[in-house]
């Protein structure tokens, strides 16, 4: 082969897309090509670009990207991320029931358990996104493994562990931005080890590691804390990128009236049984000079924080109800708590409140990866490259 090569038919959307490029950059043609063929040929190439079917970033101000869902409960991010652009290409749930939801929700079936996916399997992807298991890094769950006498977090073989299954797909597929989620005591639990070992494997893994609590009140009408932990790979973002967290939308004051349905089934209120109970225990605990008890809301004010516990009792959300005992949330209020709006419910109830109690806010999500969309948008503007790279 010669010096020069001869490309015939180069279709219209290409040749615009070279024009607008090499003119942006203040190159001529053969410079602008040529540093995308050297590009092609030298590293790994995400899907940043190369989804044919949606415009080119920094042409528009629509980004495409890839991700994949792990962990993926009922898709709390992939709705959020789905919104912003993303295209989901992998998914992983084990829970059958949240696997029905997921299938009927977004039409896919999760792979099964994490820890029998070969990583390699995985197809390549901007942005990881996973809220990993956070029942042994919970309150809840720490004291109950505690009092059942048993280990937790990094030594429970069962779920701790699935940090590093996690950390190993990070290794060997090396996604340009991670978006994980988890309970806001992570970094308290058990004496801040094991905060200290996810932040060090994922700085030894090379990453830019940025985490924030953030309450998503701004967002939904439900106090709920979480930890949210958004990742940069510095092998292909060299210096750290001026990531900021996003703030609630000033003046956006969600109440928990705008969740509730007109006309609740019956079955939702509380036997005089149940409601006779709660009342003794809480009684009982205030004595002892305990708070924990059930929450009886303020309509016109934020919940509690939704548990996957919820269905227990409903004890931490109870709604009152004139010349009647409180009622609990129906599932279609839970998942308006959660930001999921009205989505059919095809599980049992049980299964439902199960769900929801575990997920994470879409909204939260949307705002959080609007920023991550920004950081990745900035980026591919200023590198002078037409890919996001990764070795
Ligand atoms: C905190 S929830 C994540 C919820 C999700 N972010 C959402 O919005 O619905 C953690 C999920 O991990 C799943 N999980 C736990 N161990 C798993 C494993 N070994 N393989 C796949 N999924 C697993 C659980 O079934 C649970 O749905």
């Amino acid at each position: 082969m010669g010096d020069n090569i001869l490309v015939r038919k180069i279709p219209a959307d290409l040749r615009n897309w070279i024009e607008l490029e090499r003119q942006q950059y203040q190159m001529t043609q053969q410079e602008f090509v040529l540093s995308v063929l050297k590009d092609a040929s030298t590293v790994y190439q995400p899907t940043l670009t190369t989804n044919s079917t949606k415009q080119v970033v920094g042409v528009t101000n629509y980004l495409p990207f890839t991700f994949i869902d792990l962990f993926a409960g009922i898709g709390g991010f992939r709705l959020a991320l789905t919104k912003l652009g993303g295209t989901c290409i992998f998914s992983s749930e084990w829970d059958k029931y949240s696997q029905k939801t997921y299938k009927a929700w977004f039409n896919e079936l999760p792979f099964g358990d994490i820890r029998q996916i070969d990583p390699e399997s995985i197809p390549n992807h901007d942005i990881l996104a996973a809220g990993f298991p956070c029942q042994p890094f919970s309150i809840a769950g720490v004291s109950k493994k505690n009092s059942l006498g048993k280990a937790h977090g990094f030594d429970d073989i069962q779920q701790g562990n699935l940090f590093f299954v996690l950390a190993n797909i990070i290794r060997v597929k090396r996604p340009p931005v991670l978006f994980l989620e988890n309970v806001k005591n992570l970094k308290s639990h058990d004496h801040g080890r094991t905060w200290k070992v996810i932040k060090e494997k994922l700085e030894e893994l090379d990453y830019w590691v940025n985490a924030k609590v953030i309450d998503a009140s701004g967002w939904v009408p439900q106090h709920r804390e979480r930890i949210y932990i958004v990742c940069f790979d510095k092998r292909t973002f060299s210096d750290r990128p001026d990531f900021v967290y996003p703030v609630p939308e000033s003046g956006s004051n969600p109440i928990f009236a705008d969740i509730l349905e007109n006309a609740p089934d019956n079955k939702y209120t509380l036997t005089d049984h149940l409601w006779n109970y709660l009342q003794k225990y809480a009684e009982k605990h205030k004595a002892k000079g305990n708070g924990f008890g059930y929450g009886l809301v303020d309509i016109n004010k934020i919940s509690r924080t939704l548990s996957a516990r919820y269905y227990k009792d409903g004890s931490e959300i109870l709604i009152p109800q004139p010349n009647k005992n409180p009622r609990r949330l129906t599932p279609l209020e839970c998942s308006r708590l959660m930001g999921f709006e009205d989505r059919e419910i095809v599980v049992s109830d049980t299964q439902a409140y199960r769900q929801f109690g575990n997920a994470v806010v879409p909204k939260v999500v949307e705002a959080i990866g609007k920023e991550i969309v920004r950081v990745i948008d900035n980026h591919y503007k200023s590198s002078k490259r037409c890919l996001l790279k990764t070795s």
